[in-house]
């Protein structure tokens, strides 16, 4: 390591131990290629730890994680040596600004600091806005996520923060699609409710919508509990019914979701939103089972498949892909991502079909895809291209 480096290095340390990091940020990245565009640096207190919240800029998603100083040097380090170009140190005393080059000369330079340290920059990870209030929520206290005071259970921050999440990133895709004042949302498979509780607040509560909100459930007792805490809150177009997602009848819908539907369920929820003529389709699946059985590939990819692990990963990459693709030839312009942080749950890769303008040769195109994934690991039919 050379000595700037090192140096760097050494306030960065200085400043977060001295409560005056502001921020870092690292960016110019080496090779061109390479999907990781920047990564962004805050001190965070974390159960009232002070750690350093990385965020990991990629194209398609940001990824967020949070770790102690020591790690935090070694992986800025890291990635000085092996990703980018650039990094600048903003504190309350002064900025400073690192530039590498190719043969490795490292120039820093120093100047007045130009941000100042906020009150709430070690933001407490209790006390941090969110979308949903947990306060005024009524809803949470009979969900069992806050207490009678309004403040949220210990037991439950991750669940709090999950449901945040969920809506944080929703806003996100929502905020580019024409909805008319009035808004028609499916939650497939809306078991507990959280979500479809936050989803419906968020709608009428933030964005003032005329939201109408229906949750499919097939549990009897989720579903009553559902509809006696709706009505309790006034909520007047947010209604649960007992039912199956293959036979749920939605005629029209400007949303659906399915969060952790199971195996096929996601295929039967995706079906009903692209029949419904959904603007937006929404689902975090699990328990990839269908085409695992069937995935028997007469290729190199057997050296994969033939490891149980890594056919059950690969079985849920290629069902996931295949979802997407028929979402595609049906007209939906699609991302798949990570959208919370593994600790909080593994069922974490969200598949997004917008609708959009598609050419008939695109969506085709889309179902050529299809079929070579189908013939490359010998899968007989993927469930939701069956329905149609
Ligand atoms: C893992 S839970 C997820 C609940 C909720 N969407 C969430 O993410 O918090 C899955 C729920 O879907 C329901 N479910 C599973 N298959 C279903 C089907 N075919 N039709 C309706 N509900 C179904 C289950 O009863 C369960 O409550």
């Amino acid at each position: 390591m050379t000595n700037q480096l090192q140096s760097f290095l050494q306030k960065i340390a200085e400043s977060f131990n001295q409560k005056e990091l502001i921020k870092i940020t690292l960016g110019n990245k080496r090779s061109k290629s390479a999907d990781l565009k920047n990564v962004f640096i805050k001190p965070v207190l974390i159960k009232n730890a002070p750690k350093l919240s990385f965020t990991y800029r990629n194209p398609t998603q940001d990824i967020f994680k949070n770790y102690d100083l020591k790690e935090s040097l070694i992986l800025i380090e890291k990635m000085l040596q092996t990703d980018f170009f650039n990094a600048d140190l903003f504190t309350a005393a002064n900025d400073l600004h690192l530039s590498a080059d190719n043969s490795e000369t490292i120039k820093i330079i120093t100047r007045p600091a130009t941000l100042a340290v906020k009150a709430d920059t070690l933001q407490h990870d209790k006390t941090k806005n969110r979308v949903i209030n947990s306060g005024t929520a009524n809803y949470l206290k009979e969900l069992g996520i806050t207490t009678a005071e309004g403040l949220v259970k210990k037991d439950m921050q991750d669940k709090f923060k999950q449901i945040n999440r969920y809506v944080e990133i929703i806003e996100g895709i929502i905020k580019d699609i024409q909805f008319d004042k009035s808004i028609t949302v499916a939650d497939m498979g809306s078991g507990k409710g959280y979500l479809t509780f936050a989803l419906y607040d968020y709608l009428t509560s933030n964005l003032k919508k005329d939201a109408a909100v229906v949750g499919i459930e097939l549990r009897d007792d989720l579903v009553d509990k559902c509809n006696q805490i709706a009505a309790n809150a006034g909520y007047s177009k947010l209604k649960f019914e007992k039912g199956t997602i293959q036979d749920a009848s939605l005629p029209s819908v400007d949303m659906l979701i399915a969060l952790h539907a199971c195996d096929t369920a996601t295929d039967d929820a995706i079906y009903k939103g692209i029949k419904a003529n959904a603007k937006v389709i929404i689902c975090a699946p699990c328990c990839h089972k269908q085409i695992r059985k069937q995935m028997a590939p007469e290729n190199e990819l057997k050296n994969i498949t033939k490891h149980g692990i890594l056919l059950e990963r690969q079985a849920e990459i290629v069902t996931d892909t295949i979802r997407a693709l028929i979402l595609e030839a049906h007209g939906y312009k699609t991302k798949v991502f990570e959208f919370i942080a593994t600790e909080h749950t593994p069922k974490n890769v969200l598949i997004v079909g917008t609708k959009s303008v598609k050419t008939e040769t695109e969506k085709q195109a889309s179902l050529d895809k299809v079929k070579g994934l189908k013939v490359l690991f010998n899968i007989k039919d993927h469930y939701l291209e069956t329905l149609f």
